[in-house]
C-alpha cells in the first residue's frame, strides 16, 4: 500500500470503516502528519523502521487533525529546532520510536519538568499518543513525525539534548536485516553531538543479541562512558515504565537489558569511530 492510501478503520467507539481514505482527505490540506515529510523514502539507505502500513482509526486521525497543527512536528529535515521555545525552557530528552506511546505518556506525567520530544514513524501511534496527552492535561510532550536518522542529522543543535530514549527497538532478528538495527556505530556518531555533555543515551531491548551488540558498540565508542559499575546491563531505572513491546517480549519469557550509557564532556563523537556512515545513511535502501 502506498503512503497516500492509508486505510482509516472502523474507531472502538463504532465510527464507520473507510479502507480506502486517502492520506490528502485524511488530513485535507497538511492538518495532520505528512505521509513522508523528508523524502527519506526516496533515499539511497537503510531503514531501521517497516514502510507505513498501520491502519488510522478515526479517532486517531480526528485527534490528529485537531492537535497536530500545536504539539506536532514533521521531521522535513529543513530547520534547526527551537527545542527552547518549544518547551519553554524545559531540559529536553529525545524518544526514538515511542510506538503506541503509553510508556511515553506515563513518563511525561511523573515527569513534568522534562520535555519529551517523540519521534516516531508510526502514524496511529502518534494519534494515540497525542489522544494520551489531551486526556492527561500533559503539555510536556511534542510528536515528531518521520525518521529519527534526519532528525539527529539535520534538525538538532548541537547540545540541545538533556537525554536520548530508544526502548525495544525493532530487533530485526534475521541475519540479511542486522543493518537495519538503529544502535550501531554510525547512529551513536550521530546522536553524540546532539548531546550535552553529561546526557545519558538509554537503551533497552528484550533480544538478547541486540542486547550483545549495543552493548559492544556502545562500549567500543570514545563519546559514550557505561554508567554500570560493572561495565555491563545497568538496573532497571525506576524512571523507565513498562513498554508494550517490553510486555510482549516478557510474555515470551525473553530477558530485558537496559543500557545506560553517558556521553563523555570533551571527547569528539567522531574520535576513532567510523565516519562511513553507509549504515544509516548512504546504502540502497533494502
Ligand atoms: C518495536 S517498536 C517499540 C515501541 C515502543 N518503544 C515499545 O517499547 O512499545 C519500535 C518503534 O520504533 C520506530 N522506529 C524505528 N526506527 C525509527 C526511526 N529511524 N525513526 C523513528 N522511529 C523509528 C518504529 O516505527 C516502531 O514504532
Amino acid at each position: 500500500m502506498s503512503e497516500t492510501q492509508m486505510n482509516v478503520n472502523s474507531d472502538r467507539d463504532g465510527a464507520p470503516a473507510d479502507d480506502t481514505h486517502p492520506w490528502s482527505r485524511m488530513f485535507p490540506g497538511g492538518t495532520g502528519p505528512a505521509a513522508d515529510p523528508a523524502g527519506s523514502h526516496f533515499e539511497r539507505r537503510i531503514r531501521s523502521f517497516q514502510p507505513r502500513r498501520s491502519r488510522v482509526t478515526t479517532g486517531q486521525a480526528e485527534v490528529l487533525r485537531r492537535l497536530w497543527p500545536s504539539w506536532g512536528l514533521d521531521i522535513d529535515g529543513r530547520r534547526v529546532l527551537d527545542l527552547d521555545a518549544m518547551f519553554d525552557g524545559l531540559p529536553v530528552v529525545l524518544e526514538i520510536g515511542f510506538g503506541m506511546g503509553e510508556a511515553t505518556a506515563r513518563m511525561a506525567a511523573d515527569d513534568p519538568g522534562t520535555g519529551i520530544l517523540a519521534a516516531d514513524v508510526h502514524t496511529p501511534g502518534q494519534g494515540n499518543l497525542l489522544r494520551l496527552a489531551e486526556r492527561n492535561g500533559l503539555t510536556n510532550i511534542r510528536v515528531a513525525n518521520g525518521d529519527a536518522i534526519i532528525l539527529l542529522r539535520e534538525m538538532l543543535a548541537p547540545g540541545s539534548l538533556d537525554g536520548i530514549r530508544v526502548y525495544f527497538p525493532d530487533p530485526w532478528p534475521k541475519t540479511r536485516h542486522h543493518k537495519r538495527r538503529l544502535i550501531q556505530p554510525e547512529f551513536l556518531t550521530l546522536a553524540a553531538p546532539a548531546l550535552k555533555p553529561g546526557a545519558v543515551l538509554h537503551c533497552a531491548t528484550d533480544w538478547e543479541p541486540y542486547a550483545e551488540q549495543m552493548l559492544d558498540v556502545l562500549s567500543a565508542h570514545p563519546a559514550f562512558e557505561n554508567t554500570a559499575p560493572d561495565e555491563g546491563y545497568a538496573p532497571r531505572p525506576a524512571s523507565r515504565p513498562l513498554t508494550r513491546f517490553e510486555g510482549q517480549g516478557l510474555e515470551k519469557g525473553h530477558a530485558v537489558r537496559d543500557l545506560v550509557f553517558r556521553r563523555v564532556a570533551g571527547a569528539s563523537p567522531t574520535d576513532g569511530a567510523p565516519v562511513d556512515d553507509s549504515a544509516v545513511d548512504g546504502a540502497v535502501a533494502g
